[in-house]
C-alpha cells in the first residue's frame, strides 16, 4: 500500500491485501484462509517484514553502547521508531514510550515498579495493607494477575467494576469502588471478548479526585481506532506490537515523565544505571531506567514501520472501514437462530471483537467446523475467565477484524456457523 491517506478502505482493499502475502495462501486442503483471529495477533505486511529485514541485513549492532558506526545506526533507527510510536499514539515526548516484550510486560512493569516503591520511604508510588487497586471485570487476564500479586504482596485490596447485562461497565457506584485509599485504577479501552470500548473519561476523572494512578490497557483499541493517550489522560497506557500488524516481542508502555523520573525499576542490569559502585547504583532517567540489558531493536524498528503504515492509511479510514465489517458480523450473526453475541449488539462503543455461543454445539466444535472451512478464529476463554464465569459461559467464539478483512470473509464466516449448526445437528 502507498499513497496518500485514504478515505474509505473499500476502495484500496486489493492492495492493502496485497501487503499480506499469508493473506493469499490456503488451509486444509485448499481453501482459501479466512483470518479472523486478529485479536490475537495480526498479520504483518509487506513494509514490516522489510523494514525488519533491512535492519538485520544492513545496521544491527546493540543499542546505546558501541563506538562503532553500526551501533550508531542502530541506535539512530531504534530511537527513530520510539519517535514515530510515540506520535502514533499521541505522546509529545518519546522518552515517555518505554520498550517492553508486549503488552503483558508493560503492566507487570508497573505493577512491579509500585511494589518495589513499598520498600521505599513513603510517596504516591508506595502500595500499602489497606489500600486499593481497582480493575474491571473485564479484564484480560494480562491486566488482572500482575494487580492480584501486588494486593498479595503489599496486602492491598483488589476491587472491581461489575459488567451489566448489556456488557457495559457498570459505573453506578462509582464514587464507592475509587475512594481515598485508592491507588490504582487500571482497566481496558476495549474489551478483547466483548467489543465495548469503556468510557475512559469518568474512570480517569473518578481517580484523580482521590489522587490515584490510571492505567489503560489499550492493547485492542490502538491497532483498531485512533488512540491519543496524552488526550485521554491516562498516567500509563500498554499495548502490543503484534496486534498493530507489527512484530512480536516488542511492546510499548506510556507513562507520564514525571511519573515515570520518580519511580523505582522493575528489571534491573545493564543499560538502565547512572553511577555503579560494587555495593551500589544509580539508575538513568526515563526511558533507560525501563529498559535494563540489550532491547529488542529489530522488533522496535519493525513497530516503527507497522505505524508508518496504519498513519499512511489513516486511523480514522482504519475505524471506519472495521466498524462497517463488525456491524455485518453482527447483522449476519444476529440473523443465525440459536446464536446469541455476547458484547453489544450494535457499533456504538464498540470494536470488532465478536463473540458468540452457538445453542448446542460447544464453542471448541464450532471452531473445530470453522477450521475446516479455512475460518481462523478463536474459541475458549480468551483469557478473561471472570467474565466468562459472570455470564455463566465456559467459552465462546471469537471473531476479530483488522484492516485487511473483507465483507466476503465476514459472509463465509456467517455460512461456517450455520455449517456447524447442521454438522451437529444443533438447527430443526
Ligand atoms: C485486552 C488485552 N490486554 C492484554 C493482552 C495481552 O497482550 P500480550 O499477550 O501481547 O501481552 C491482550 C491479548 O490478547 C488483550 O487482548
Amino acid at each position: 500500500m502507498t499513497a496518500e491517506p485514504v478515505a474509505d478502505l473499500a476502495t484500496v482493499i486489493d492492495a492493502i491485501r496485497a501487503d499480506f502475502p499469508i493473506l493469499e495462501r490456503t488451509v486444509r486442503g485448499g481453501k482459501p484462509l479466512v483470518y479472523l483471529d486478529s485479536g490475537a495477533t495480526s498479520q504483518r505486511p509487506v513494509p514490516v517484514i522489510d523494514a525488519e529485514q533491512e535492519f538485520l541485513t544492513t545496521h544491527n549492532a546493540a543499542v546505546h553502547r558501541g563506538a562503532h558506526q553500526l551501533a550508531e545506526e542502530a541506535t539512530d533507527e531504534y530511537e527513530s521508531a520510539r519517535e514515530r510510536i510515540a506520535a502514533f499514539v499521541g505522546v509529545s515526548n518519546p522518552d515517555e514510550l518505554i520498550f517492553t516484550k508486549n503488552a503483558t510486560e508493560s503492566i507487570n512493569l508497573v505493577a512491579y515498579s509500585l511494589s518495589n516503591a513499598s520498600f521505599l520511604p513513603d510517596s504516591r508510588f508506595t502500595v500499602r495493607a489497606g489500600d486499593e487497586v481497582v480493575v474491571t471485570e473485564m479484564e484480560h487476564h494480562a491486566n488482572l494477575i500482575p494487580w492480584q500479586e501486588l494486593c498479595r504482596r503489599t496486602g492491598a485490596v483488589l476491587k472491581y467494576f461489575k459488567v451489566g447485562a448489556d456488557f457495559r461497565l457498570d459505573l453506578s457506584d462509582i464514587d464507592a469502588v475509587i475512594t481515598q485509599r485508592t491507588k490504582v485504577v487500571s482497566f481496558t479501552h476495549q474489551s478483547n471478548v466483548l467489543g465495548t470500548v469503556n468510557p475512559v473519561a469518568p474512570l480517569v476523572a473518578a481517580a484523580r479526585r482521590v489522587g490515584a494512578l490510571t492505567v489503560l490497557d489499550a492493547c485492542q483499541s490502538v491497532p483498531h481506532m485512533p488512540v491519543n493517550f496524552g488526550e485521554l489522560g491516562v498516567d500509563f497506557a500498554a499495548f502490543s506490537g503484534h496486534k498493530m500488524l507489527g512484530p512480536s516481542g516488542v511492546g510499548g508502555l506510556y507513562g507520564r515523565f514525571d511519573l515515570l523520573s520518580q519511580m523505582p525499576p522493575f528489571l534491573t542490569g545493564g543499560s538502565m544505571i547512572e553511577e555503579v559502585f560494587i555495593d551500589h547504583a544509580t539508575y538513568a532517567p526515563p526511558p533507560a531506567r525501563f529498559e535494563a540489558g540489550v532491547p529488542m531493536t529489530s522488533q522496535a524498528v519493525g513497530l516503527g514501520a507497522a505505524v508508518d503504515y496504519l498513519s499512511t492509511l489513516g486511523m480514522e479510514a482504519v475505524a471506519a472501514y472495521e466498524e462497517k465489517l463488525t456491524a455485518a458480523a453482527l447483522e449476519q450473526l444476529s440473523e443465525i437462530d440459536g446464536v446469541r453475541i455476547i458484547g453489544p449488539l450494535t457499533t456504538e462503543n464498540r470494536g470488532g471483537a465478536v463473540s458468540f455461543v452457538v445453542d448446542g454445539v460447544h464453542a471448541h466444535d464450532v471452531g473445530q467446523i470453522m477450521d475446516d472451512e479455512g475460518v481462523a478464529i478463536r474459541v475458549g476463554h480468551h483469557c478473561a475467565w471472570p467474565l466468562h464465569r459472570r455470564f455463566g459461559i465456559a467459552a465462546t467464539v471469537r471473531a476479530s477484524f483488522a484492516l485487511y478483512n473483507t465483507l466476503d470473509e465476514v459472509a463465509t464466516l456467517a455460512a461456517a456457523v450455520r455449517r456447524a449448526q447442521k454438522f451437529f445437528g444443533a438447527v430443526k
